[in-house]
């Protein structure tokens, strides 16, 4: 099945050529704005198996790359078939496409770990031996521009391995369109283009240290469908833990809300 992709065309055509050319891919973007949307729709296009791994501070070498099955190595010692793949492993051999996630957060180790295996398409496994590249392998990896600061930057020697496709948040047409294909309640057209509508104004308002991506809108038309189209209710519940105010205590949700509406044109829907 193909994994539907509204827009992006620029965007989906430079990361094919990427990964035609056997490159490898980072996509920078602001949460929510559509990187796994992208990678998924092109992992599908191009045939290819993804192995997805989610970036954290504490993941490791051996998770990524695979580890042995203690109770077994201690029985009969370090055989291939006690091996357990990791997701590195495992898109190497099926020459997949390997999508870590927010790559920026990943341990040192985990980073250096990648650069042999991004120049080479080879990893050395301790016990195991040499794990070669099937033709297709490329790791296609994301980090969130705003973060990246608090969180740790990928070192140089990484970034030289990488092209770069950056992702913006799309037009309002779009959006609208993404919101009517991942809303599951199928709401109506003028419930998603106000709740579209609300969301871009949280981009641009300067009391808002960070606005909400149109995972927020869905979301928003979602609930405000199962509220009677309630839109206020349903922005009241949906926002808080995707926007950031600069100053929550000067500045509650609920009235900065009420201009946004305003300036979004849906003051008297609200
Ligand atoms: N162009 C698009 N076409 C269809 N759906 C989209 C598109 N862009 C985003 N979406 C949808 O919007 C939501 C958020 O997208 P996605 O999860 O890909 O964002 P992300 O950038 O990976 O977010 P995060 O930074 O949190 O990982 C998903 O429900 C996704 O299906
Ligand atoms: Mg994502």
């Amino acid at each position: 099945m193909r994994t539907p992709i509204v827009g992006r065309a620029a965007e989906t055509e430079a990361l094919l050529a990427c990964l035609a050319a056997e490159r490898h891919v980072l996509l920078e973007g602001p949460v929510g704005v559509g990187k796994t949307a992208l990678a998924r729709a092109v992992c599908a296009e191009l045939d290819r198996p993804l192995f997805r791994v989610d970036g954290d501070g504490r993941y490791t070498e051996g998770k990524l790359v695979g580890l042995f099955d203690p109770p077994a190595v201690l029985a009969s010692g370090y055989r291939p078939e006690h091996f357990i793949p990791g997701a590195l492993v495992l898109a190497m051999q099926a020459g997949g496409i390997l999508f870590i996630n927010e790559l920026n957060r990943m341990p040192e180790g985990v980073q250096n770990v990648l650069l042999p295996a991004l120049d080479e398409g080879r990893v050395q496994v301790p016990n195991y031996g040499e794990v070669r590249a099937a033709h297709g392998f490329a790791l296609v990896a994301t980090q969130n521009p705003t973060e990246f600061v608090a969180t740790g930057a990928l070192s140089e020697a990484l970034l030289d391995r990488f092209e770069l496709v950056k992702l913006d948040y799309q037009s309002e047409d779009e959006e609208r369109a993404i919101v009517a294909l991942d809303a599951r309640s199928g709401p109506a057209a003028e419930l998603i283009v106000r709740a579209v509508a609300l969301v871009r104004a949280t981009r641009t308002d300067p009391r808002i240290r960070r606005g909400a991506s149109v995972r927020a809108a869905i979301a928003i038309a979602d609930i405000a469908a199962r509220l009677g189209g309630d839109l206020a209710r349903a922005a009241l519940l949906a926002l808080p833990t995707r926007i950031e105010l600069v100053d929550p205590a000067a500045t509650p949700l609920a009235g900065v809300l009420d201009d946004l509406a305003k300036k979004a044109g849906v003051a008297g829907l609200l």
